[in-house]
């Protein structure tokens, strides 16, 4: 399977069959690797509902027909605007589809969508192409990160760095170190000022500490796992 990293906290996973995307904000991001019009999508996942991951939803959504998962106040607000295959999971729940599955997990955060709903943020844990794939989300450092990969240790961990809105790049590696992923990619850094780092300090640091293997991305680039 392929993880294309579009900018920020969003990505592409794709094997072939089916493409899912994760947090897609395009429109209005400075580090875009494509524009909205031009994913395709069987799946939008979200870690919550703030605008740099909620994004584009809607109109990827509207054009291609595409499941949309988040949790239940956003899945609801989403079905309000028109939206048709919906699902509204809460922490702790499993949504299944056809090319796999993804639950959500705690983060340490806040969110609102662009239209004014409250919701909680979450992580993402995502079965697809045989791997596990987890999208932290937004938050900060915090133990039971630890709790996530007990279950099925995590291939891939999609962990944001940049610090400000979220942990920053040397509280990160502390997460890198309760996520014990095989492979990282670091996101959510450098997109804005306030969130620029120093991401190969950051794969140093972890590579020294841990045994994750860590896949710096600059956007449009694809990891192949
Ligand atoms: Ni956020
Ligand atoms: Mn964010």
């Amino acid at each position: 399977m392929n993880v294309r990293f579009l900018g920020h906290a969003a990505f592409e996973l794709s094997d072939g069959e089916a493409t899912v995307l994760i947090d897609p904000f395009l429109t209005g991001n400075p580090k875009a690797a494509a524009a909205a019009d031009e994913l395709a999508a069987d799946a939008i996942l979200l870690s919550h509902g703030h605008g740099d991951h909620f994004g584009d939803t809607v109109s990827i959504a509207k054009r291609t027909g595409a499941d949309v998962v988040a949790i239940v106040e956003i899945a609801n607000e989403l079905a309000g605007a028109g939206l048709q295959k919906v699902h509204d999971p809460n922490l702790g729940g499993t949504v299944e589809l056809d090319w796999g599955s993804v639950k959500l997990v705690p983060a340490w955060h806040t969110s609102t969508t662009p239209n004014g709903t409250v919701n909680t943020p979450a992580g993402l844990v995502v079965r697809f192409g045989g791997k596990t794939i987890y999208h932290t989300g937004d938050t900060a450092l915090f133990s039971d990160l630890a709790l996530v990969g007990q279950r099925d240790p995590i291939d891939l961990a999609l962990v944001c760095i940049g610090g400000h809105y979220t942990m920053d790049r040397h509280d990160a590696v502390q997460a890198a170190k309760l996520i014990g992923a095989s492979q990282l990619i670091p996101c959510h850094y450098d997109t804005f000022p306030p969130i620029e780092t120093d991401a190969q300090a950051f794969k140093a640091d972890v590579e020294a500490a841990t045994a994750t293997q860590v896949v710096v991305l600059a956007p449009g680039e694809t990891h192949s796992l």
